[in-house]
């Protein structure tokens, strides 16, 4: 067998050294796409990977996402070489050349979205419709390609790579087995050199393992927002089941206290028609009748609470309905020293919808915002239409300076039986969200400068299909 030469050999060496550089190089990329999940910080350690000094592949890389719905490329993220040096190795045995993968700081990502040249490339977009003719043949064979800004055809729409000062240029397309996710552009304006063969192969390697990394990590995250929508859902469920029973054992409860506190109440009025005014006896009397219907009262809201809801549907008049509730609390109100005003604009306010249940939401508020004002205050009614989802919405607010609702409480004040007063049952806003709800609207709280606002939003019914 012929020997080999000393240079022959030496050439071997240094060619079985280049290669273990380059599956080391892979395995390194490779692993680093495995390590992360989150799709920000992969983005970031795609293009550092292909621009870092020590690979010595390009001084740039750009990186630009497909968008199915608008068939436009958007400008995502770019890195040079100079913001590339936070790429740093991670690794449990230091020794082992095939162990660890590469990390980057929050820090240095955001230094890299930062950069000026960051900035420019994320304010493309270009339409592959009819923007540019080059990249739309490109993405359609699938491959990488190298070109030179200067040897293209002047109608070839790639303005924005000359803008960008990008001259020799390598891209490569990003795929999954069947998409298009994106594209990568490289390219090395300080060298005035072609890019080699091997660089090009690493690119193409590296595009089609980030390919598949990008599309991992986005059904990673769909998968994350399914678990947690349905962790909500179970527990939104766990929550009505409890309330559920709550009210269950309210009812009965109260049913059998109904009764025997109607005869209570009767008696006692009965005994108190034989007993004159101004009697010591006469006065313990009042008490237990005033106490019995104060219990009735509470026990009817409890049943109201746990029946079943029934609505008698009909065209309700939202403005009418707040008037109405008014004009019912005005004398409260004044005796409060609480000044009303409203601000319902001359339009049509019509919901479908049962007038006593509305009506009941109406008050059940203004009592709440009455009794947040002790010492007096203003009160602010207003109508406005909204549109919300595509649809034409009505939506009333009741604004106090009550001074708000702590933000610890807010959570709580819709459920059953959570109250702050001494003489509260706690059924006010449950009542209230219960026959929103009913009605296909939503209710939101939230705090204004000096006190709380409950907004109410339902849907508008147009006037025609009121037969008005
Ligand atoms: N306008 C408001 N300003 C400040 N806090 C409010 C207001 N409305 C409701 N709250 C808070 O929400 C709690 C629950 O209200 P909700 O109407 O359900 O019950 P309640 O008023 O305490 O009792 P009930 O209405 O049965 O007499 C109240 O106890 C109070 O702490
Ligand atoms: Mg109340």
């Amino acid at each position: 067998m012929p020997q080999k030469t000393e240079q022959e050999s030496s050439k071997a060496l240094d060619s079985s050294f280049e290669s273990l550089k380059e599956l080391q190089l892979l395995y390194l990329f490779s692993s680093t796409l495995l390590s992360t999940m989150q799709l920000n910080r992969l983005l970031h350690l795609i293009l550092s990977s292909l621009v870092y000094e020590d690979n010595a592949l390009f001084c740039r890389s750009l990186l630009f996402l497909y968008n199915k719905k608008t068939n436009a490329l958007q400008g995502m993220l770019a890195v040079c070489r100079t913001n590339a040096d936070g790429l740093h190795l991670v690794s449990k045995e230091p020794d082992n050349p095939l162990s660890g993968h590469w990390e980057l700081d929050e820090l240095e990502m955001k230094k890299q979205w930062d950069s000026e040249f960051c900035a420019k490339v994320r304010n493309i977009r270009v339409d592959l419709n009819d923007d540019c003719v080059l990249i739309d043949e490109l993405i359609k064979e699938r491959r990488l390609c190298h070109f030179n800004t200067s040897e293209l055809p002047a109608n070839s729409g790639c303005d924005f790579l000359v803008d960008l000062g990008i001259n020799a240029f390598a891209v490569v397309p990003l795929l999954t087995r069947k998409n298009l996710i994106g594209l990568i552009i490289v390219d090395n304006p300080f060298k005035n050199q072609p890019f080699t063969s091997k660089q090009l192969q690493l690119l193409q390697l590296f595009a089609n393992q980030s390919g598949m990394a990008i599309e991992n990590t986005r059904l990673y995250k769909n998968l994350e927002e399914a678990h947690e929508e349905l962790q909500t859902t179970r527990e939104r469920l766990i929550h009505g089941a409890h309330l559920a029973a709550i009210g269950e054992m309210a009812a009965s409860i109260s049913h059998e206290l109904k009764t025997p506190l109607i005869t209570i109440g009767g008696f006692a009025a009965r005994l108190g028609k034989m007993i004159p005014e101004g009697d010591r006896q006469r006065h313990y009397l009042d008490t237990i009748i005033n106490e019995s219907h104060r219990l009735e009262q509470l026990l009817g809201d409890i049943l109201a609470f746990s029946r079943k809801p029934t609505i008698c549907y009909q065209c309700c008049d939202l403005k009418a309905i707040l008037e109405e509730c008014i004009d019912d609390y005005e004398a409260t109100l004044i005796g409060h020293k609480i000044a009303a005003t409203t601000d319902f604009k001359n339009s049509d306010w019509t919901v479908l919808g049962d007038s006593n249940q509305l009506k009941q939401i109406c008050i059940n508020l203004l009592v709440n915002a009455q009794e947040a004002m002790p010492g007096g205050g203003e009160l602010h009614l207003a109508l406005n239409e909204i549109e919300e989802g595509g649809c034409r919405k009505i939506a009333v607010t009741i604004a106090d300076t009550g001074g708000g609702i702590t933000e610890d409480l807010m959570d709580r004040i819709f459920t059953p039986f959570f109250t702050t007063k001494r003489h509260g049952t706690g059924l006010g806003l449950a009542i209230v969200n219960r026959i929103v709800q009913n009605h296909g609207g939503t209710l939101t709280v939230r705090n204004l400068e000096n006190g709380a606002e409950f907004s109410i939003v339902l849907p508008k019914l147009s006037s025609v299909s009121c037969g008005r």
